[in-house]
């Protein structure tokens, strides 16, 4: 856990940070809660420089010894519209309160910053052993479904499983899910869940019916995996890999990318064959990488043989070599590479001088 240099009976460490230190994994963001006020409390910090202040949320940003370190005072949250942001009140709560609003038993463990005495008013130490994932109460995922894909996450990163109940709680929300529900909080829980690049994360999403919660047209298992692809050539957006292939993704907030992403990877899919590897090149031409992986779940051997060895076969032969030949730029520039690349792609060995030969053949020259 990241040293802090902060004691006091009512600071403490919480939430992943408690659960990621038992675990003996890296916390990348240290959450801490200070039950009472915390931007008084942060006040009276000797050497302190306060950075940012949310009064109605109750938090502040300190600076100490160069370090920022955020602070947010308990509080209790009630979701009056449901599978939305919830609503903050009674900030300077007692410590049970401010754990009984969170997700899961294992996310709900406190850390004294004075005594390192961990405090589990739910079991989550148990269920940290066990690997156990606990909802705190049956309507926490009617309160914010997001929770159904943060479980996801959860199981694949740590091998964590649902208890009965909550997997009985999952099932009864996923047959009857409210639409009208945050879809850039989920996004971002979609985000992190399928940047692990996990097939097994894949599977549940979809044999679970989680991917319900995103679109409510049916969808059934690509019988491909792709892993291994996307792990040899590491694409930038790897959830919209996996997300992206469901029928129906318009209610998530997408960037220009990942739209292009999608969009591209739709146009493509109805071309189910290719007569030949100079058609395979021209329908992958400008497309994203991740469109390409996309497209395993309709042919993975062509999207294997145009990322292994297709892809690499490029002519040598520049729009310089035809204004040398005398020929005036035009639109046939285009047409000639084509007809250059067609033959390169059946004999790959094909050199420079052949090449201009064949361009000659084109324009008509010999
Ligand atoms: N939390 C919650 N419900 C959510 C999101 C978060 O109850 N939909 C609570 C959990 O107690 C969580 C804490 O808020 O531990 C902080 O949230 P976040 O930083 O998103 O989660 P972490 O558990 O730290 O997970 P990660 O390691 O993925 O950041």
């Amino acid at each position: 856990m990241k040293i802090i240099n902060l004691q006091d009976k009512n600071l403490f460490f919480i939430g992943g940070v408690v659960r990621d230190e038992l675990l003996g994994k890296e916390s990348f963001d240290v959450d801490l809660t200070y039950v009472g006020n915390a931007i008084e409390y942060a006040k009276t910090i000797p050497d302190v420089q306060i950075v940012q202040i949310n009064e109605p949320f109750g938090t502040v940003r300190i600076k100490l010894n160069d370090e920022e370190i955020d602070i947010a005072s308990t509080r209790v949250e009630t979701y009056p519209q449901k599978g939305h942001l919830p609503c903050v009140c009674g900030i300077g709560c007692p410590l049970k309160d401010d754990i009984m609003r969170r997700d899961f038993t294992v996310n709900a463990l406190a850390k004294s910053t004075l005594t390192g005495e961990i405090v589990d008013y739910t079991g989550g130490l148990d269920d940290i052993k066990n690997k156990i994932l606990r909802v705190l109460h049956d309507k926490s995922f009617v309160d914010d479904p997001t929770r159904i894909v943060r479980a996801l996450k959860f199981s694949i990163r740590f091998g964590f499983e649902l208890d009965e109940n909550t997997k009985k709680l999952q099932d009864e929300y996923l047959k009857n899910i409210n639409y009208d529900m945050s879809y850039k909080r989920l996004k971002k829980e979609l985000v992190e869940t399928f940047n692990l690049n996990s097939q097994a994360a894949f599977e549940k999403f979809i044999n679970e019916g989680i991917y319900k919660l995103v679109s409510a047209k049916s969808f059934e298992l690509p019988k491909v995996n792709f892993e291994h692809l996307i792990r040899e050539f590491n694409p930038e957006n790897i959830w919209i890999i996996y997300v992206g292939l469901l029928p129906d993704i318009s209610a998530l907030p997408l960037t220009k990318v990942e739209k292009k992403i999608v969009d591209d990877f739709n146009k493509l899919k109805n071309n189910k064959s290719f007569d030949s590897d100079f058609e395979i090149c021209k329908a992958f031409e400008g497309l994203n990488l991740e469109t390409i992986i996309m497209y395993c779940s309709i042919n993975k051997d062509i999207v294997e043989k145009y990322l292994h060895k297709l892809r690499y076969i490029k002519i040598e032969t520049t729009g310089k070599d035809l204004v040398e030949m005398g020929i005036n730029p035009s639109s046939k520039y285009q047409q000639c590479f084509d007809f250059i690349l067609e033959h390169k792609l059946k004999n790959p060995e094909l050199n420079k001088v052949q090449e201009v030969e064949l361009a000659k053949r084109f324009f008509g020259i010999i």
